[in-house]
C-alpha cells in the first residue's frame, strides 16, 4: 500500500505533486519519489528517509530547467524490497524513457522478472513493481501507443494495482490503470489528475471520477478517456465529494490526530443525520436490500480488521441484545481462509474506514459467493467495499488522515448501532417507540463525547504520571472489553508501549502472572451489568502491586476508590458507553506518544490503508 498521484497540463507540476504526496503520507512514507516528462527525457528524484521522506523530497527536488507539464509521484509503504532509494518509485524502463508508479502487489512478479531478465532487461530494484515498466517498454517497442501498451500488460499480470505511467515520447500524457486498489481521476480546465485518494486532489479539482477494476485511463491536459481491458471506451463514473479541502488539512492543530479526536462529536452527529426513510423507518445510504430480505436473516457475520474489528465486537452486543440475532465477529484475514457456514439467510457486514482493506474486501467477496446478503460500513463513498455490497451504510466522519483510527472508530460504532436498531425494527424485536428512544439516546452522544474531550488536560496529567511505565494491561467486561482492546491498540501503535487488552474475567487464567509493581492496569469501569465483577478483578491486580487507572462514570466514587488515577466520563447507557469511554483512552495514547517523542500521525511500520494481505 502506497500513495500515487499524477498531473498533466500544469505550468508548475512539481509543487502540485509534492503537495498531493503530503496528503497521501498516511498510506506510507518509507520513501518518496517524483518523475516528470520534460520533452525528450524523464527527470526523476527519489529519497528514502523513513517518516520524513516526503519532506525531504520537497526539500531536494528542484524542477528541471526545460519546464515539464506532466508528472507522477509516489509515497511508499514497503512490501517487496526494503525501504531504500533503489526500491523507491517511480521506476524506469531500460531506456529511461518510461516511468511508472504503483500501489499494490504484482503477485507473479518473480516469473515475470525471470523472463524479462532472460530477454535482456536489467532490473534495478528488488520490488515487485519494476517488472511492469519493463513489460510496458516491450509493448511500446512493438509500436503500441502507451495506453495500448498498458492494456496489453495488464492482461499478463496478477495481483492488485493502481499505476500511473509517463513517457518521454508523449510528454503530456499519463496513462493510469486500476485493479483491486483505489484510484481516482480528475479534470480541470486544461489539466487532468489522478490519485490514490480524494484529499490529494481536493486542492486542484472537484470534478472527480472513480476508476473501476481493469479500467485504463488516458489523461491529457483537460481530457480524460477511459477504456476497459478489452479496449471499449466507457463513460467514467463521477464521484460526489462533500468534503472541503480544509477538512482534509490540519486546521490549526499540531497534528491530524488531535484534530480528528476533536472532530468526533461531528463525526457521530453526521453519521446519525438523515437516517429516516420516507416511511419513518431507518434507511441505508445505498441499498438494493429490501426489508423482506433483512427480515429473512437468521445470522449476522461481521468482518473487519484493526479498530474496525473492535467496533464490530461492540456491534455484536447491540445486535444480539436489540435484534435477538446470533452474531459472529471475524478478523477478515482469518475469515477468508476458514470454511465459514453462510447462506442466503446470513447477513455479512464488512466494516472498514477506507472500504479498501484487501483482507476485508476479499472476505466480503467470499461471503457474497456463499450466497450471503452483504452490507458495507465504510467512510468512503463508493469505496470498493461499498460497490461490492448490496447496501452501504456510510460513516460520515470526513477524511481521516492520522494513521490510527479515531473519529472513524466512533462513527463506525454509531453506524453499527444504527444497523442493530434497523434489524430490531424489521424483526419487530423492538417497538417503534423503543427504536425512537434509542435513537434519542444516540443523538445525545455528540454532547457526551464533546464533554469527554473537554477533559483532555486531566488525561495529560495521568499520562505524565505514567510516563516511565512500560507494561500496560487494559481490562474491560461486556462492551468494555472491545473498548479495552481499542485502548491497548492505540497505545501500542502510537506510543510503542507493550499493551494487552483482556476481558477482565480471563485475567485469572494466565495474564495475572504478569502483574507486578510497575505494571499499569487501565480498567474500563463505567457501570454495565458486570461492573461489580470487574471491580473484583481490579482489586486482584491492585493487591499485586499494579498501578490502577479507571475510566469511571462521573460521581462514581466507589469505583474511584479502587484506583490510583481516575479518568471521569459522563454517564451513558451501557450499550452506548463505548462511544464515550474510548475517548480518554485515545487521549492517553496520544499524550504518551508525545511524551515519548513520537509523531502520532505517522506511527512507524504502519499504514492507514492496507491493500496487501
Ligand atoms: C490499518 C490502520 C488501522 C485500521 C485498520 C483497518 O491497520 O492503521 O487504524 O483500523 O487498518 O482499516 P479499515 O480501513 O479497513 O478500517
Amino acid at each position: 500500500m502506497c500513495g500515487i498521484i499524477g498531473g498533466t497540463g500544469l505550468d508548475e507540476v512539481l509543487p502540485v505533486l509534492v503537495e498531493g504526496l503530503r496528503r497521501l503520507e498516511y498510506r506510507g512514507y518509507d520513501s518518496a519519489g517524483v518523475a516528470l516528462a520534460d520533452g525528450g527525457s524523464i527527470w526523476r528524484v527519489r529519497v528514502a528517509n523513513g517518516t520524513n521522506s516526503v519532506a525531504e523530497l520537497a526539500g531536494v527536488a528542484r524542477p528541471p530547467s526545460k519546464g515539464s507539464r506532466a508528472g507522477i509521484a509516489h509515497t511508499r509503504w514497503a512490501t517487496h524490497g526494503r525501504p531504500s532509494v533503489e526500491n523507491a518509485h517511480p521506476h524506469l524502463d531500460c531506456t529511461g524513457r518510461i516511468a511508472l508508479v504503483h500501489n499494490g502487489i504484482v503477485e507473479n512478479h518473480l516469473s515475470l522478472a525471470e523472463a524479462l531478465t532472460d530477454r535482456g532487461h536489467v532490473l534495478q530494484s528488488a520490488t515487485d513493481t519494476e517488472v511492469l515498466v519493463h513489460l510496458i517498454e516491450e509493448e511500446v517497442a512493438r509500436g503500441l501507443a502507451l495506453v495500448e501498451a498498458v492494456r496489453s500488460v495488464l492482461a499478463t499480470v496478477r495481483g492488485s494495482l493502481a499505476i500511473a505511467v509517463i513517457s518521454a515520447d508523449d510528454p503530456e500524457t499519463i496513462v493510469a490503470a486500476r485493479r483491486a486498489t483505489p484510484l481516482i481521476v480528475g479534470l480541470r480546465d486544461h489539466a487532468a489528475f489522478l490519485a490514490s485518494d480524494i484529499p490529494a486532489l481536493l486542492g486542484q479539482t472537484r470534478q472527480l471520477y472513480v476508476l473501476d477494476d481493469d479500467e485504463v485511463a488516458e489523461l491529457r491536459p483537460g481530457a480524460l478517456r477511459v477504456l476497459t481491458l478489452a479496449g471499449a471506451e466507457v463513460e467514467p463514473r463521477a464521484l460526489e465529494v462533500a468534503w472541503s479541502l480544509e477538512s482534509a488539512q490540519k486546521g490549526g492543530f499540531d497534528d491530524f490526530m488531535s484534530k480528528e479526536i476533536r472532530e468526533q462529536p461531528d463525526a457521530v452527529a453526521n453519521t446519525l443525520l438523515d437516517r429516516l426513510g420516507p416511511d419513518g423507518s431507518l434507511a441505508f445510504d445505498d441499498a438494493e436490500l429490501s426489508a423482506e430480505e433483512l427480515r429473512s436473516v437468521d445470522k449476522v457475520c461481521i468482518i473487519a480488521c484493526g479498530s474496525s474489528h473492535h467496533a464490530a465486537m461492540v456491534a455484536k452486543y447491540a445486535v444480539e441484545h436489540w435484534a435477538r440475532l446470533p452474531v459472529e465477529v471475524d478478523i477478515a484475514s482469518e475469515f477468508r481462509y476458514r470454511d465459514p457456514v453462510l447462506d442466503a439467510r446470513t447477513l455479512a457486514v464488512g466494516v472498514s474506514q477506507s472500504g479498501e482493506t484487501l483482507d476485508t474486501l476479499v472476505a466480503m467477496r467470499e461471503a457474497r459467493n456463499s450466497g450471503a446478503r452483504l452490507i458495507a460500513v465504510s467512510n468512503v463513498v463508493d469505496s470498493s467495499m461499498a460497490r461490492e455490497a448490496q447496501a452501504a451504510l456510510y460513516t460520515h466522519a470526513g477524511p481521516e488522515v492520522g494513521v490510527a483510527a479515531t473519529k472513524t472508530f466512533l462513527a463506525q460504532l454509531v453506524a453499527l448501532e444504527l444497523l442493530a436498531l434497523m434489524l430490531a425494527e424489521v424483526r419487530g424485536t423492538l417497538s417503534h417507540a423503543e427504536v425512537s428512544g434509542w435513537l434519542s439516546k444516540l443523538h445525545e452522544v455528540p454532547g457526551l463525547v464533546r464533554e469527554a474531550i473537554r477533559r483532555s488536560e486531566d488525561v495529560d496529567a495521568v499520562a505524565k504520571a505514567l510516563a516511565d511505565a512500560r507494561d500496560f494491561f487494559y481490562l474491560g467486561r461486556h462492551v468494555g472489553f472491545p473498548v479495552a482492546l481499542e485502548g491497548a491498540l492505540k497505545l501500542k501503535e502510537l506510543a510503542y508501549l507493550r499493551a494487552e487488552g483482556y476481558p477482565a474475567g480471563e485475567l485469572k487464567h494466565g495474564p495475572i502472572a504478569l502483574i507486578e509493581p510497575g505494571a499499569v492496569v487501565v480498567a474500563v469501569a463505567t457501570r454495565n451489568r458486570l461492573w461489580e465483577k470487574l471491580c473484583s478483578n481490579v482489586q486482584e491486580v491492585a493487591s499485586r502491586g499494579a498501578t490502577v487507572v479507571v475510566i469511571a462514570d462521573d460521581g462514581d466514587h466507589e469505583t474511584a476508590a479502587l484506583a490510583d488515577h481516575v479518568l471521569w466520563v459522563p454517564h451513558a447507557d451501557p450499550l452506548i458507553s463505548p462511544l464515550v469511554d474510548v475517548v480518554p483512552l485515545q487521549l492517553l495514547a496520544y499524550r504518551l506518544a508525545r511524551l515519548h517523542g513520537h509523531d502520532p500521525d505517522r506511527p512507524r511500520n504502519l499504514a492507514k490503508v492496507v491493500t496487501v494481505e
